[in-house]
């Protein structure tokens, strides 16, 4: 038991408190502003939806939907599960809102929270929050090279450095097939060293065989056929054109032929963004095409790529970087009293300080205007208006700026001005 609770959170979620607000505003107002200048727009999507959905679109053999759904039953015997990822609910929701007859590609983004049952640590939680964007029924290899260059420009934007850009492409339904069986040929003459996830990979998804981090598998990894280099004439055309749009913006692109990714529908480019000093382990973030998904949940073939990032990881980088996002929720101002009879004008200032736009606490309880000053100072709030028997008989106010510890009087209507202002 920690503190005096009786409770704790769940393991692997955690509580947003005050004092981290202001990084949670950051990212998320930062990744609002950069997804709405390339034209995505927001959806929501509900936070759990008919467990098929992620069967299909993700993939049976999939960590994702054999390990780690939230699935449960509902009262009406409807089998449910709270969403692990958001880019099938996202395409469920394309074609249950006819979005085909827009403009292609739609371009969609998402902040919200995620579910998966996976191993608590560092950054790997059961509850978590993605930030992600989606641009579907177009493509042509510039709305890659869009998507990634969203995902870049967040990071950037946010002061994040030291990042590489890991690509690679994992061709589409004609070229697989035969990389694949490659793929097997080569693993099967290394069966007897491989780990024994990997041995049921070699059956069930062998290109999950190339993310494989146990030291035992990685000569064979190492000498693995690559799929970048058995990709068919327009996956190879579609690679080459994202990497010349991609060469004109100097990003630390990294060709990884060994990043394949955790989920079963994507087609063609695959990418991740990770730290300097971590592997595939901890990406801050990752997506790639997915042309086959929409045919899958029943609509029409649709091209589609986006990405999703990690809050909270994004979050741990922002720390161990040393960036300090600006402070939110501080007053600006705070309104004390001295004596009952100033409690209601009091409690009035302060109403008409936050008509006018002023962030402001007051006090509500009587305490000594020594406490009151502590307050103030605790809240962080850089000025304060201090009101007595004396000031109500002129109508002013003692107004005191608190970092240099200086106060004048002035007429109230003056004295809110002058906060206004100041708060620019
Ligand atoms: P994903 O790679 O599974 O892709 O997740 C994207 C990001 O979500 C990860 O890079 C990581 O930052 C964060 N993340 C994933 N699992 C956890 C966890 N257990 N705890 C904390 N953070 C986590 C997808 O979800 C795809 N839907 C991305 C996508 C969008 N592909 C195309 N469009």
């Amino acid at each position: 038991m920690r503190g005096n609770s009786v409770y704790q959170a769940p393991r692997g979620t955690q509580d947003l408190l005050p004092n981290e607000v202001k990084y949670w505003r950051y990212v998320e107002d930062t990744a609002t502003r950069v997804a709405e200048r390339f034209g995505y727009q927001l959806i929501r999507t509900p936070i759990f939806e008919e467990t098929s959905l992620f069967v299909r679109a993700v993939g049976e053999s999939t960590d994702i939907v054999s390990k780690e759904m939230y699935t449960f039953e509902d009262k009406g015997g409807d089998s449910l599960t709270l969403r692990p990822e958001d880019t099938a609910p996202v395409l469920r929701a394309y074609l249950e809102h006819g979005f085909a007859s827009r403009t292609q590609p739609v371009k969609l983004y998402y902040i919200g929270s995620m579910y998966r049952y996976d191993r608590p640590q560092a950054g790997r939680l059961r509850e978590f929050h993605q930030f992600g964007c989606e641009a579907v029924g177009d493509g042509d290899p510039a709305v890659d090279a869009e998507a990634i260059l969203v995902a870049w420009q967040l990071y950037q934007e946010l002061g994040l450095t030291n990042l590489s850009l890991q690509l690679n492409s994992i061709g589409c339904p004609n070229c697989r097939p035969a990389y694949l069986e490659r793929l097997v040929d080569h693993f099967t003459k290394h069966k007897v060293g491989l780990c024994h996830d990997c041995q049921r990979r070699l059956q069930m998804n062998p290109l999950r065989l190339l993310d494989c981090k146990v030291e035992g598998c990685q000569p064979a990894i190492l000498a693995a056929p690559s799929s970048a280099d058995n990709l068919c004439d327009e996956c190879a055309e579609h690679f080459e054109q994202l990497r010349k749009l991609l060469a004109a913006f100097e990003l630390p692109v990294v060709l990884n032929p060994r990043l394949v990714r955790g989920l079963d529908y994507y087609t063609r480019t695959v990418f991740e963004v990770w730290p300097a000093t971590v592997g595939a382990q901890s990406a801050l973030g990752g997506g790639g095409r997915y042309d086959g998904l929409m045919e899958q949940l029943g609509g029409k073939p649709t091209p589609g790529i986006g990405f999703a990032t990690g809050l909270e990881r994004i979050i741990i980088n922002i720390k161990d970087q040393g960036i300090v996002p600006p402070e939110v929720g501080r007053p600006f101002l705070y309104v004390a009293y001295m004596g009952e009879d100033a409690k209601l004008p009091a409690f009035k200032l302060a109403g008409e300080a936050r008509r006018l736009g002023i962030p402001c606490v007051s006090t509500l309880s009587s305490r000594s205007l020594k406490a009151q000053m502590k307050q103030a100072n605790n809240l962080g709030a850089p000025f304060a208006f201090i009101l007595g028997e004396q000031e109500i008989a002129e109508g002013t106010v003692t107004v005191r700026n608190m970092s240099e510890s200086r106060q004048w009087q002035e007429p109230q209507a003056n004295a809110l001005e002058q906060l206004l202002q100041a708060k620019g």
